[in-house]
């Protein structure tokens, strides 16, 4: 109770920010961003947008990797007319095919650039059931396994920039609260809805995904602790707003519910906040592993913060990630992952 009044407030927590700021005044006193060098996918609208945006007024260079090039390019040229002396790169990439960030990986290495922060924001409601070209089902491939490889095939450029530069690299995930609602057993039911023919929930495969952020956050937190690698990972929740992601299920019923929950919506400036926030802030220096919403570290579901189900999860992914397109192989690896 206490919390919903304080989020109704704005009330300002720890970090000095609340549920009322917005990416614009989470960066005002950040450190000039002009050295750095930031992949921020989903960037043609919503949040990513925004955040686009903002790192760009600070200084950042922009990498926005997209699968749709004309809406990408229509968001640097937004960028470039507000603020003209950003460096925008426009790549192609479909997060939801194993292929296509496998290419743009190399691609992106190919351009011998630096990479110092990495921003996972790209997302799928996926409402109706589909299997992706690797086999996997679409808010998964799309929100995470997508995300997961991307992470793997960049991070020996973000360590190796974090080495030569001195400057801590960043990764930032984002998630959702909707991470909660996930219970039971994920390989289980990613086995299930991997299934050609299954009885599908738009909104618990979406959890998973979500969750699977939260776990891989926790993982590659512990990973890059052991390696000693001067680069973080934390993950978000941006808080809810409207924008194109629920753009499977618009309708009536979708308008009722935006209508009845109009209180609690944030505006996509102050969704981009947290994202940000945690980007970019010098107070984050060293912390990794961490939940944040609002801006303020907060706690994860307890399946979010299981250690042995983040390494299990870790496992599960490096078997879709090369065993792609083998179906019957994938759900009987996945099965034997206790
Ligand atoms: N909105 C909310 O209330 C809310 C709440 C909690 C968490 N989130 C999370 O916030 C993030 C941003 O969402 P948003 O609300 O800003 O939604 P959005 O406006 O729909 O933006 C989603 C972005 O992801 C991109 N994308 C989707 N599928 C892709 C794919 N296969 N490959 C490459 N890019 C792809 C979209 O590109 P296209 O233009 O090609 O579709 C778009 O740029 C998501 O991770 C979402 O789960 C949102």
């Amino acid at each position: 109770m206490l919390e919903t009044i304080k989020y109704l407030m704005g009330s300002a927590g720890p970090s000095g920010f609340g549920s009322n700021s917005t990416a614009d005044q989470v960066t005002d006193h950040c450190p000039d961003l002009r050295s750095i060098t930031a992949i921020i996918t989903g960037a043609t609208s919503g949040i990513g947008a925004e955040t686009a945006k903002v790192l760009a007024k600070r200084g950042a260079r922009l990498v926005l990797p997209a699968r749709n090039l004309k809406a990408a390019e229509d968001t640097k040229a937004r960028i470039v007319s507000e603020f003209p002396q950003s460096e925008v790169i426009i790549m192609a990439l479909d997060l939801s095919s194993l292929d296509s960030v496998r290419r743009f990986a190399s691609e992106f290495e190919s351009l011998n650039l630096p990479l110092n922060l990495l921003i996972n924001n790209a997302g799928k409601f996926s409402y109706n059931h589909s299997i992706t070209e690797d086999g996997i089902e679409t808010s998964f491939a799309t929100n995470y396994l997508g995300h997961f490889l991307l992470t793997k095939l960049l991070l020996s450029n973000m360590i190796k920039t974090a080495k030569t530069t001195g400057v801590q690299g960043r990764i930032v995930n984002v998630s959702s609260n909707i991470h909660s609602w996930f219970s039971g057993d994920f390989i289980s039911y990613l086995c299930f809805i991997t299934k050609n023919k299954c009885e599908y929930d738009g909104t618990r495969a979406y959890a998973l995904s979500k969750l699977a952020n939260v776990l891989h956050t926790k993982e590659l937190a512990y990973r890059l602790k052991e390696m000693d690698a001067n680069v973080t990972i934390n993950c978000v929740h941006p808080g809810v707003v409207r924008t194109r992601l629920t753009r499977d299920c618009e309708g009536f019923i979708t308008d009722l519910v935006f209508f009845l929950a109009s209180k609690f919506l944030k505006t996509i400036p102050q969704a981009a906040a947290t994202t940000c926030y945690v980007a970019t802030h010098p107070r984050l220096e060293n912390v990794s592993g961490k939940y944040f919403s609002d801006c303020n570290e907060a706690l994860t579901s307890k399946l979010g913060s299981n250690t042995t189900e983040a390494a299990r999860l870790w496992i599960a992914s490096e078997i879709m990630v090369n065993f792609k397109g083998i179906k019957d192989t994938l759900s009987l690896g996945l099965s034997h992952i206790k």
